[in-house]
């Protein structure tokens, strides 16, 4: 697919999403070039007198919104949002999904579970049978990255450390992402209580029950999985 027809995708899934905010919300604002779209475009509403407040879950992100005049709240200061928008890398009809290709996944993990919806926004191409196609990222504290790495190789998750121009990739917690190849993944909700047993490992990228729908945009119509 041309990048112009799946930018095209990505912000018709963001226009759709937007139209969900109400006035007064506490908006999550995800991190991603699709969840971009949603921020340029509430953007456009708060200066058109849209009245809300947002949490973002990326520095990425924060300076983006705030840009556009969009206030934002510290997200560990927060119990709850309103309604949060995000991208994903893949996901199911089941709602599962794949998340932390931008190597935010923890505080969008910590976003999506504040959280009283939670509107994930795609193109066609994240739309997948089962999960695992996507490698799964996991965020580690680097004083556990050994430990984690053959932990998670015991687990069958065939890891690489994440690396960007070359350099070791740091995430906006100062830790690492393992990029780990499980294959096909037949139980995902298992593999995420698995993974969530490790010590060292703050977040990984199986998100399962967090998500409220996704608003999935194809060439030709927009199709919502709730
Ligand atoms: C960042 C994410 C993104 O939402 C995910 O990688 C999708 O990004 P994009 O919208 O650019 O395809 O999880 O950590």
């Amino acid at each position: 697919m041309e990048t112009t027809q799946q930018d095209a995708e990505k912000l018709a899934a963001a226009k759709a999403a937007v139209k969900l905010v109400k006035d007064g919300d506490i908006v999550g604002l995800g991190t991603g070039s699709t969840a971009s779209f949603a921020i340029k475009e509430l953007g456009r509403m708060v200066q058109g007198g849209l009245r809300i407040k947002a949490a973002a879950s990326s520095i990425n992100t924060e300076e983006l919104a705030k840009s556009f005049g969009i206030e934002i709240l510290p997200l560990g200061e927060l119990s709850s949002i309103d309604i949060s928008i995000d991208g994903a890398d893949e996901f199911t009809e089941s709602l599962d999904l794949i998340k932390g290709g931008g190597g935010a996944l923890f505080r969008e993990k910590i976003m999506a579970s504040l959280s009283k919806k939670s509107i994930i926004v795609t193109d066609a191409s994240k739309k997948v049978k089962k999960l695992g196609a996507f490698n799964v990222p996991v965020e580690v504290v680097p004083l556990a990255y050994q430990y984690v790495f053959d932990q998670l190789s015991k687990l069958g998750g065939k890891g690489v450390k994440r690396l960007k121009n070359n350099e070791v990739f740091v995430t906006d917690n100062g830790n690492f992402i393992i990029d780990a190849d499980f294959g096909l993944i037949n139980e995902p909700q298992k593999l995420s209580f698995d993974l969530n047993e490790i010590d060292g490992l703050l977040a990984h990228g199986l998100f399962i029950n967090l998500t409220s729908k996704v608003i999935m945009s194809t060439r030709d119509q927009l199709i919502v999985f709730d």
